[in-house]
């Protein structure tokens, strides 16, 4: 336990309907689909590792997640990066340092499987993520993704 009476662990799949009511509660939209589906990858594909967490409260209730991807490969080796792909706090929680919290352990879960570099991507007109992660000593990427419209 810590100052927000929230604790860190590592996502399950019964926190299916957790995450995708945060994620709506978010962005005021279901991507129930979406998430099942990464959920199908993360938690049944053998090439990958568990890198996901939740914050949960002392009562159960799941108040933020962040996924992950460390992809494993062949014969168990994985790689030293690891993806960031999405971080959601439920908006009735937020600025009490979950946030913070779920990257920094994160970041630790990370390290003691070898990883030794994170990738995310933020919209650059997503001032409000840029600046968190930014706080969370983030840094722009030395690759761009292009894109072309077909
Ligand atoms: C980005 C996000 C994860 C941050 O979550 P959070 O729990 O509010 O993050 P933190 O509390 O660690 O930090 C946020 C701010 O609260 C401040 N804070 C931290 N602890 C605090 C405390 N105890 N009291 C007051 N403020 C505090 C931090 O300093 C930070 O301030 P800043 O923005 O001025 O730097 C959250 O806003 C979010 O989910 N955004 C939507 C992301 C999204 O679109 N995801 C895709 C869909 S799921």
């Amino acid at each position: 336990m810590n100052q927000n009476n929230v604790k860190i662990r590592l996502m399950q799949t019964g926190d299916f309907d957790a995450v995708v009511a945060i994620d709506e509660k978010i962005l005021q939209t279901s991507h129930s689909g979406y998430y099942s589906m990464k959920f199908e990858k993360l938690f049944k594909s053998k090439d990958y590792l568990p890198a996901s967490l939740v914050a949960e409260q002392e009562d159960g209730t799941v108040v933020g997640f962040v996924m992950g991807e460390i992809f494993m490969g062949e014969y168990g080796i994985y790689q030293e990066e690891a993806t960031l792909v999405t971080i959601g706090v439920d908006p009735d929680y937020r600025q009490k340092g979950i946030g913070k919290q779920l990257i920094n352990e994160f970041m630790d879960h990370l390290r003691t499987l070898g990883v030794k570099k994170m990738y995310t991507l933020v919209g650059l007109e997503d001032a409000k993520l840029m600046h968190f992660f930014s706080a969370n000593q983030f840094v722009p990427s030395k690759t761009i993704n292009l894109e072309r419209s077909i």
